[in-house]
């Protein structure tokens, strides 16, 4: 695999990350002099690599990418392809193709893996596409048969944004291998009416069930689902909602997302464009989505603001890293990329920062939020979804680490930025993506750059305070 493979026109599809996850993969020896990995064994036909899940108990490879999905073995060996485009498709027409009619004129058009999950406990791959105005196919893990790609209902298509890594998704296990529900983040441009930015779905058993992707809760009143107001559209046009990266901790599922940051970016949409990194968390068990919150977040390093988030890694810090930050080895950690400043999202700077949150410190800051809120202090300070300032309601609810939320305060932003412990800082390359591991006790974290650099960091024990440093220098992928 050699840098030359990225040509500046295949750059906006190709998923450095995925790449970069590979050669970890591939080579996850401490050395630096480690010959070039055996890549040769898999190349994809375009590159468009976007996604990549590792089945965690046979270390089996599934890659997600532009008009196929790949199943690889451990060792990077191609095993089965399965081709999901291109596709006669309008990203105007709505699907089914059988019911509705679609006026306009079809063309072949790519389909994007937007999505690449794996459901276990009915052993297959969910993946999602661009196409069709984003449905899905169930694919058994297996052979990748194509075992159903429901799209006879609205809740079937996801969104058609076809921007890689902007969109994700938490499947989250019943308890009896059945009631799996499915977290679902997206861009929705502009077809807010169609789209959730944010749901959750049922994810059935069997396939073809008609209840398949509809929402987990749904009344007249409320559902598992948050959309992005048409007042705020109206106000900002260019306001969406990327997901960077999600996961579950406990009894919550967190995103990081950007978005338009409706403070600093003036409403007639002349100027510039800032944007906002946030986390978002919901409760897993909160069906209506009153437990949502929503904080900024970013990392500062010599005065230096760094707020475009670009990847994250959720992980466990060796024993030395658990000491160094007072935490226990049994709980979680998050490593987090973001590009300097506010502007330029969909062209960020190329000075990052890799920045370390601990979960405690995450739900401690939410905490605190709820808690002030439930004393009637301040406002719901969430102005993409209100529209307006709404006060915070008092009252005498006992908040915990496990509260969820209440129909009378409902969602909440954050006020004030949670910030990470900056790690590295790298100028020249601009960091996209970002894994870490424990290596005998000790935290190695790994930086892929956007010219397909990798950054190897150590992180080390001080006796006063955390350090990082950049061992074994840099590979060029
Ligand atoms: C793999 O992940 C699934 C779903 O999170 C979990 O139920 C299972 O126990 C995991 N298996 C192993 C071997 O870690
Ligand atoms: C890679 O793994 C596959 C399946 O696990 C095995 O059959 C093959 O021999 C391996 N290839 C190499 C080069 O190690």
């Amino acid at each position: 695999m050699k840098m030359g493979l990225c040509r500046k026109s295949v750059c906006p599809v190709l998923n450095l990350g995925v790449l970069f996850a590979l050669w970890v993969l591939a080579t996850l020896a401490p050395s630096c002099a480690t010959p070039v990995p055996p890549f040769k064994t898999f190349s994809p036909p375009d590159w468009g690599l976007t996604h990549l899940v590792i089945h965690n108990k046979t270390g089996e490879v599934y890659v997600g990418a532009v008009n196929w999905i790949f199943k690889l073995s451990g060792n990077l060996t191609k095993l089965r392809s399965h081709m999901t485009g291109p596709v006669m498709d309008n990203e105007k027409c709505y699907p089914p193709p059988s019911v509705q009619s679609c006026p306009y004129e079809q063309v072949q058009t790519n389909n994007v893996n937007k999505l690449l999950l794996i459901d276990y406990a009915q052993n297959r791959l969910l993946a999602c596409g661009s196409t069709s105005q984003g449905i899905c196919q169930f694919l058994r893990l297996d052979d990748l048969f194509k075992l159903g790609e429901p799209h006879h209902r609205k809740e079937h298509y996801l969104s058609s944004v076809s921007e890689s890594g902007t969109m994700s998704g938490v499947l989250i296990e019943g308890t009896d291998g059945h009631n799996s529900k499915l977290f679902i983040g997206t861009p929705v441009d502009c077809k807010s009416e169609y789209f959730p930015t944010l749901s959750s779905r049922k994810l059935m058993v069997n396939e073809e069930n008609a209840d398949m992707f509809s929402f987990v809760y749904q009344d007249e009143f409320v559902s598992s689902q948050l959309k992005i107001p048409s007042d705020t559209l109206s106000k900002f046009p260019a306001f969406d909602i990327y997901y960077i990266y999600s996961f579950s901790s406990e009894q919550f599922v967190y995103y990081l997302t950007l978005q338009l940051d409706t403070q600093l970016t003036s409403p007639d949409a002349s100027g510039e464009q800032f944007f906002t990194s946030k986390i978002v968390r919901l409760c897993v068990d909160d069906p209506k989505f009153y437990s949502y919150v929503e904080f900024p977040i970013g990392c500062t390093k010599d005065g230096v603001e760094y707020r475009l988030v670009q990847d994250a890694f959720l992980s466990r810090p060796g024993r030395q890293l658990a000491r160094s930050l007072g935490i226990s080895e049994r709980e979680d950690v998050l490593f987090t990329v973001f590009s300097q400043g506010q502007k330029n999202r969909a062209k960020p700077p190329k000075e990052s920062a890799l920045c370390l949150f601990t979960l405690r410190r995450i739900k401690e800051k939410i905490k605190e939020r709820i808690q002030s809120c439930y004393r009637g202090e301040g406002k719901l300070s969430l102005p993409w979804l209100l529209n307006k300032e709404l006060a915070c309601i008092n009252s005498p609810l006992q908040i915990d680490d496990n509260f969820c939320g209440q129909d009378f305060n409902q969602p909440l932003g954050g006020t004030s930025t949670i910030e990470g412990i900056p790690l590295f800082v790298d100028k020249d390359d601009g960091m996209t993506s970002v894994a870490a591991y424990d290596y005998r006790g000790n935290t190695v974290a790994f930086a892929g750059t956007r010219s397909g650099r990798m950054k190897k960091v150590g992180l080390v024990l001080d006796p006063h305070w955390l350090w990082a440093g950049k061992g074994g220098g840099e590979l060029c992928i």
